[in-house]
């Protein structure tokens, strides 16, 4: 996607080494940094520098490159595989992006691994545009088809950021917005805050700006009265991990978008690309790994200054403790039908056996 007019990928390498936007520098200052160490690829992952489950598990990819590039041993292969995987817990891409790279490179001698890893990561990364795009597709003709029964703006929710920042192009719940933003079909977006890191704010409301789509930024508990006054047609969220019944891991938050979307009557989708099915799970709220992160995300909060300074302000009293949940879990039962690269599937285990 084009950022003032460039075009932009996430991730890309150079000669040595890997870039990236430094996502937590947006939306007041774009800028890139360069990876230069599996090390380096481990911390962008826990500080969110690159964060959403498909860039996440393509950056993990690229972390084994760096590795390999540094030293291909069986030890190096090991630890660098140990060190990404345990960057963060919920996401399922990360292990599907570090076991792909394990399983092409162990069997080949240490002299082939550094070139064989440079060049499936970088094949991990245009798969990912790939299926993204595909996405788009399916997903549009929903929102055509919303469009041509109502004849009048499709005003369509979505949570956190599961546009093109969060994959290496083109983004999951977002492709299917810009996919018919593109097509002319007239749409705007209710975009949730998503506290406490605000993606949705910084991230989601800064890239469908820069792409001229139509959006309004909402608090985290305004969707439900939206719902309730008719104006969302629809609700597209990203997510983390989906298991083999179709329960949906996806940002702190959505699990109530989906009851209210359910309350309402408000259809509520799922974009996800395949590898983010964990086949080994069936009850998500049971079994899904649910990231807890720091106090501070919650306690304290960063913007922009009169002065063009971004600081960082406290919001609770001092004393008060803080949790941070960084994810939920919404019940398949609440999902309308998960968008694939593969088409839309509803939220079960019998359709999703299809996408296996
Ligand atoms: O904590 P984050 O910002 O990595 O969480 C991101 C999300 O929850 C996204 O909705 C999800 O990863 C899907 S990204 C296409």
């Amino acid at each position: 996607m084009k950022v003032n007019g460039t075009p932009f990928r996430t991730i890309w390498p150079t000669a040595d080494a890997v870039e990236i936007i430094d996502q937590t520098r947006l939306p007041h200052m774009f800028a890139t940094l360069r990876l230069n160490t599996m090390r380096d690829a481990e911390r962008a992952i826990r500080d969110m520098q690159v964060r959403g489950a498909p860039l996440i598990g393509v950056t993990a990819a690229y972390g084994v490159a760096l590795a390999m590039r540094d030293d291909a041993s069986d030890a190096a292969l090991a630890d660098a595989c140990s060190v990404l995987l345990a960057a963060r817990p919920t996401a399922v891409n990360l292990r599907w992006g570090v076991e792909k790279m394990r399983a092409l490179l162990a069997p080949l001698p240490e002299s082939e691994r550094a070139t064989a890893a440079w060049q499936e990561a970088a094949r991990i990364a245009d798969e990912d545009v790939a299926i993204n795009a595909a996405i788009g597709k399916h997903g549009s003709e929903i929102v055509r088809a919303i469009h041509q029964h109502k004849n009048a703006t499709v005003n369509i929710l979505t949570h956190c950021n599961a546009g093109w920042l969060a994959t290496v192009d083109w983004g999951t719940a977002l492709a299917p917005i810009y996919a018919a933003f593109d097509a002319g079909i007239p749409l705007h977006v209710w975009v949730d805050e998503t506290r406490p890191r605000n993606q949705g704010a910084s991230l989601t409301a800064w890239e469908l700006g820069q792409h001229g789509v139509p959006h309004t930024v909402i608090v985290d508990n305004a969707g439900g009265h939206l719902m309730q006054h008719g104006m969302v047609d629809m609700a597209i969220v990203g997510c983390d991990r989906v298991t083999a019944c179709g329960d949906v891991c996806n940002k702190i938050g959505t699990y109530l978008k989906a009851l209210a979307a359910h309350d309402n009557g408000v259809p509520f989708y799922v974009a996800l690309p395949t590898p983010t099915i964990d086949w080994t799970l069936q009850d998500g709220v049971k079994e899904i790994p649910i990231e807890e992160r720091a106090e501070e995300e919650v306690t304290h909060i960063a913007g922009l200054c009169d002065d063009g300074q971004v600081r960082t302000v406290q919001v609770t009293p001092r004393g008060s403790r803080a949790a941070n949940y960084g994810f939920d879990v919404t019940p398949a039962r609440l999902v309308t039908g998960l968008i694939t690269e593969r088409g839309v599937v509803a939220a079960d285990a019998g359709a999703m056996r299809t996408l296996k």
